[in-house]
């Protein structure tokens, strides 16, 4: 664990970001638990949500994530903790009982998912997240539904930061492996040039070399000045790579902080990392 393959890009990322910064709004100064109070509110956040799918029971129980512009916020937490719930719920997919979100100091809890889109969010759900009969190019051309000018150059750079789709982007996205296939839905929300990336679980069922490549290209993205809201079930790594995290439990925050505080947490280690 002591051997963090992000480390460098990280201190680049950082660099980089810093900049970019300067265009922030000036809402909700200081939050919680912040070492070094920031020069923005989040830039995305889901405050005090609570809710559940239909007439069912409350699975988010007052639950907040977010995401600063710049930075990577990791959720993790057990399975059944209500990280996917909690990103439906951001993206608009849930009707809340309580709490709100905002993006980039506007509240859009009433807006319909794909007026969220509009706005600047891209989601790549867990589950379903390609059309598997249609090629990769198809699927970058799905992604661009909302766009009405040209969306070639775009297309150029998701195929510059992904090659193998590139490669492979006139074969049908189900004959792609895992990592590839996460690697189209990444594009595909990218096609929209969203201003805040959410991800749920774009790592699951790959391999560890395949995770490590896929981490890089995801902090990549960040550093091109797209915030990145994502679930992780490879809590270690994902926290080594976040500079926010939140450990989910029950619906509930568990545990909030930096990446490296939540990975020096006695309680978090032994609970959520394996010791
Ligand atoms: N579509 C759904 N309808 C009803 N209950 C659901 C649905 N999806 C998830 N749940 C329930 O919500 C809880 C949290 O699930 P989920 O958000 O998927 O957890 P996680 O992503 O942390 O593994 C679980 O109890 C699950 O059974
Ligand atoms: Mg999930």
């Amino acid at each position: 664990m002591s051997d963090n393959p992000y480390q460098d890009t990280r201190g680049n990322k950082d660099a980089s970001i810093a900049k970019q910064g300067a265009r922030g709004t000036s809402e909700g100064g200081d939050r919680e638990g912040r070492a070094t109070p920031a020069p923005s509110g989040p830039f995305l956040i889901g405050e005090n949500m609570t809710g559940g799918y239909g007439k069912g029971p409350d699975i988010l129980h007052g639950c907040t994530i977010a995401v600063e512009k710049g930075e990577i916020a990791v959720i993790v937490g057990p399975n059944g903790a209500g990280k996917s719930t909690a990103m439906k719920a951001v993206f608009g997919m849930l009707n809340l009982r309580g709490g709100s979100v905002r993006l980039d100091g506007e509240d859009i809890t009433a807006l319909s998912p794909q007026d969220r889109v509009v706005k600047g969010m891209g989601f790549v759900p867990q589950n379903n997240n390609i059309f598997t009969s249609l090629t990769v190019e198809e699927n970058l051309e799905m992604g661009a539904f909302i766009r009405r000018d040209d969306f070639r150059d775009t297309m150029t750079q998701i195929y510059d930061l992904f090659p193998i789709l590139k490669e492979k982007r006139f074969q049908a996205a189900g004959e792609l492996s895992g990592g590839q296939r996460q690697q189209v839905a990444v594009g595909r929300a990218l096609m929209t040039q969203p201003k805040v990336l959410m991800l749920d679980e774009p790592t699951a069922g790959v391999s560890p070399i395949v995770m490590d490549e896929l981490f890089d290209r995801i902090i990549e993205v960040a550093r091109t000045g797209i915030p990145i809201l994502m679930v992780e079930q490879n809590a270690r790594q994902a926290l080594e790579i976040a500079d926010h995290g939140y450990v989910l439990v029950q619906g509930s925050n568990g545990h909030t902080g930096t990446g490296k505080e939540l990975l020096a947490n006695p309680e978090v280690r032994a609970s959520f990392l394996g010791g």
